[in-house]
């Protein structure tokens, strides 16, 4: 007898559609000990850490999840091996430029979080590129976290409203978190509902801080390489089990 192998193509019978979240954040840790453990280089699992994310992306986009970000480099990656940074910079090039045109057709609407300008010129080029041709999509929206550092995005948004407020355009008083939001990297897409992090690290890692205020936060051991859908499906059913009570009692 032949198993046929489980294609969770459709959103599984156990979830209700209502309670999804809507915007899914993620940290896709253990790539280098993922590669460590097949006796693979490092960069490999960087590799495979590209797919996963790019199956996460169309999962999300077929089970009617709104938003998914991905912190792909923090501020402080640049302190990793250079020739490891040089990898990486190249691979988020060659994805973007590989996958773009499918993203355009699977209506994907790419936009990026982080300081840009520190990234490699053909880089930002690309960047750009991806943002320009995606602006019209309006299906699932796709935030790359690239260069990105919470306290640097709530510094930088704090220094803006700060110049407006010396020009005389806003009051100190009419600064609410309406208006701070509007000058965040991820302004007009909702909160996070659900950060994963995969390889057990329980941190947020200077991710989304402003963001995250009620997210709920889910923690697998599984090494980002092996996340496929049946672990985002282990997720959200532990996130449809919570209850999340925003400081209500
Ligand atoms: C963490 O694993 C992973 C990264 C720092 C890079 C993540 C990037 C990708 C998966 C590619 C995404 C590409 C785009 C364009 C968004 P680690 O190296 O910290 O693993 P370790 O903790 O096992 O050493």
């Amino acid at each position: 007898m032949t198993v046929k192998p489980i294609v969770l193509q459709d959103l599984p019978a156990d979830l209700e559609r209502e309670r999804l979240p809507r915007h899914v954040a993620v940290i896709m840790d253990g790539n280098g000990r993922w590669a460590k453990l097949q006796g693979l280089p490092r960069m490999m699992g960087h590799r495979r850490g590209v797919d996963a994310l790019k199956d996460l992306l169309r999962c999300c986009k077929d089970w009617g999840i709104e938003a998914l970000t991905a912190y792909a480099f923090s501020t402080e990656n640049w302190s990793r091996p250079l020739q490891e940074v040089d990898f990486l910079m190249t691979l988020f090039e060659r994805m973007l430029g590989r996958e773009l045109r499918e993203m355009v057709q699977e209506n994907v609407q790419i936009q990026f979080a982080g300081n840009l300008k520190a990234l490699p010129r053909s880089l930002q080029g690309a960047i750009a590129e991806s943002v320009a041709a995606t602006q019209n999509n309006r299906g699932i929206r796709f935030t790359v976290a690239m260069n990105y550092s919470g306290r640097q995005e709530i510094l930088q948004a704090t220094r803006a409203i700060a110049h407006q407020v010396q020009q005389g355009l806003i009051q100190p008083d009419e600064i609410d978190e309406a208006v701070f939001e509007r000058h965040l990297y991820t302004a007009g897409v909702c909160d996070p509902d659900l950060l994963i992090r995969t390889s057990g690290e329980m941190r947020i890692s200077n991710f989304l801080l402003w963001q995250m205020a009620y997210a709920e936060i889910y923690i697998t051991e599984t090494l980002w390489p092996d996340f496929d859908r049946a672990e985002f499906h282990r997720a959200l059913c532990a996130y449809q089990q919570r209850e999340r009570r925003f400081g209500r009692v």
